[in-house]
């Protein structure tokens, strides 16, 4: 399992001593929350932060874009030092774009995942499941942290699981919203391979919260 803390919840008042905890903590990810105010109702960072966090921690840089244009911000927080874009099905237009931006991502070195939101049924991944490196199950509406766990994203973890061993594809599925010791048990069981956690780990002690979602 893979754990992947959501700084949206860091405490931006003590940034050096939280970094280095995250970069000490054994978490193999930052969780980078791009929200453009439009796609959903809040706002985060933009790419100068990015280009911060790559200078102060070596950890893989997993970018979620919720916002309304993935196809420019995509290049915006690739060039910033993302490792990996993910972006919203629920933002493309058609199956055509969502193929043709994961293309573009790959074509520049870079791993690309889509996400979904609560309401979309993960059925409509089921052509796309060649296509992305990681499959995102938003499990809270997303916009912001520290809301509860809807235990409908483990029918659509499960969902994932069984269709990606099908064709033995090795891609992550991730999930992210209302993780902590409890919640990450059930995703894990269901099949996830990346957990997102923010408040659960930047309000417990860093390092025991990962080490808890193992
Ligand atoms: C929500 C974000 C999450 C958020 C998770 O829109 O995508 O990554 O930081 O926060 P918690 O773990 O507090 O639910
Ligand atoms: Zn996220």
């Amino acid at each position: 399992m893979k754990i992947a803390p959501s700084v949206l919840s860091l405490d931006y008042s003590r940034f050096n001593k939280q970094i280095n905890e995250l970069n000490a903590s054994g978490a193999e990810w930052i969780h980078y929350d791009v929200m453009d105010g439009h796609f959903v109702p809040n706002l985060t960072f933009g790419p100068d932060i990015l280009k911060s966090f790559c200078k102060v921690s070596p950890l893989f840089k997993d970018v979620h874009l919720m916002v309304t244009d993935p196809v420019f911000f995509a290049d915006v927080f690739m060039k910033a030092g993302a490792d990996q874009i993910t972006f919203h099905y629920e933002a493309m237009s058609s199956l055509d774009e969502i193929r043709k931006l994961a293309a573009h991502i790959h074509a520049s070195g870079k791993k690309a995942g889509i996400s979904i939101k609560p309401k979309t049924d993960v059925s409509v991944l089921e052509p796309l499941l060649k296509d992305f490196d990681l499959f995102l199950v938003m499990s809270v509406e997303p916009g912001f942290g520290g809301q509860k766990f809807m235990p409908a994203a483990l029918d659509k973890i499960s969902w994932l699981r069984r269709h990606l061993d099908e064709i033995s594809s090795s891609a992550e599925i991730e999930v992210d919203g209302g993780i902590n010791a409890d919640t990450g048990r059930q995703c894990r069981e269901a099949g996830a391979t990346v957990l997102v956690a923010g408040s659960y780990v930047f309000k417990n002690g860093i390092k025991t919260a990962v080490e808890s979602l193992r």
